[in-house]
């Protein structure tokens, strides 16, 4: 008997270690897209609302969690007690207090989530401000910066510091555009046009995420906002405005004739030449980006093979269809599209 008790205390505690061992394990590792971890001023503000509601939650889960152990301790039936107690029905002051209470919580709650949401929702110096359209597909982003005529997709460079203004839409279904560590989700909608703004406090790669589910492949639908310094950000801005389009290599120069025979043309744009398809991404400078297929794969040479042989075994339901290209098609492609940059 006792050695059976001694053994349930035993897996008693190393349950007890366990669940307490996956909590504290849970905080380890990198937070690429986290909320709680902001790199600009509109994620700032956002967690500041975040953060009140948290306290003023977690103050209202102690206090009834608390009262309500108490009373359960307090009032619980005694040895020998059988008899029902005193049976109360309604208590206007009490039900008056804890009426009152949640409104003023939520008065309290509500003055900086609509202050914040209006404040999120366009850049404070529009003069200033960087613009950049964004149109979400199915499963790529198009940025667009009608200052700069720059055209690209999935990768939206920025330069730090600086609030940049986003027009928002979709050529599909609804997305949501979300950089958790720079600014909070906001939906992409065909047929209208969304506003917010964001700004990256210092130079860095942030990752984002289509947050709303638009398909087979919305969880590949990723993209980054890459933050440079003020001389990366002028280097970027001069190689998009003036690509280096002409192939090198006769592997590129062969990529180059294939693209135009293939049908690659008819879907992309290469800015610079006489490609100017625009259902897919605009691939000027394909080489300079970190990733392809919507930033889910890292931008190498083998990458871009496989993709290139199949794209929707790595992408299912994606427009571009497998163009059953031969080995020496997608070798010459490959080296024409990461020539690029
Ligand atoms: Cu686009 Cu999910």
């Amino acid at each position: 008997m006792r050695g059976a008790r001694r053994s349930g205390a035993k897996r008693w505690t190393a349950a007890a270690v366990l669940v307490l061992a996956v909590l504290a394990l849970a905080g380890c590792g990198q937070a690429p897209q986290s909320a709680l971890n902001p790199a600009g001023p509109v994620a700032n503000m956002e967690l500041q609302v975040i953060g009140l509601g948290f306290w003023i939650m977690l103050g209202v889960g102690v206090i009834v969690l608390g009262l309500l152990v108490a009373i359960i301790f307090r009032f619980r039936a005694r040895r020998g007690e059988s008899a029902l107690p005193e049976q109360v029905e309604g208590n206007t002051r009490l039900e008056f207090v804890w009426t009152v209470i949640p409104v003023l919580l939520l008065a309290v709650l509500a003055v900086p989530t609509v202050k914040d949401s209006f404040a999120a929702a366009s850049a404070p110096d529009p003069s200033t401000a960087l613009q950049v359209n964004v149109v979400g597909h199915q499963w790529w982003w198009e940025f667009d910066y009608p200052s700069l005529h720059i055209v690209t997709a999935d990768e939206m460079h920025i330069p730090a510091g600086t609030q940049i203004s986003l027009s928002l839409t979709s050529a599909d279904v609804i997305h949501s555009f979300w950089v958790p560590r720079l600014a909070g989700k906001l939906d992409a909608v065909p047929g209208r046009t969304n506003s917010m703004w964001l700004e990256a406090s210092k130079p860095g790669d942030y990752s984002g995420q289509c947050a709303e589910l638009c398909g087979a492949s919305h969880a590949l639908m990723r993209f980054s906002v890459i933050a440079d310094s003020p001389s990366a950000w002028t280097a970027w801005v001069h190689t998009m405005q003036h690509p280096n389009t002409t192939p090198q290599t006769p592997a590129a120069q062969a990529g180059f004739k294939d693209f135009a025979t293939l049908g690659c043309s008819a879907c992309h744009t290469i800015d610079g030449t006489t490609f100017q398809g625009t259902i897919g991404p605009n691939l000027t400078n394909l080489g300079l980006r970190k990733g392809i297929a919507s930033d889910s794969l890292s931008n190498t040479d083998a990458n871009m093979a496989r993709w290139l042989a199949d794209p929707p075994a790595l992408m299912p339901d994606v427009i571009m269809p497998n163009l059953h290209l031969s080995k020496q098609q997608i070798t010459d492609l490959t080296a024409y599209l990461e020539e690029q940059k």
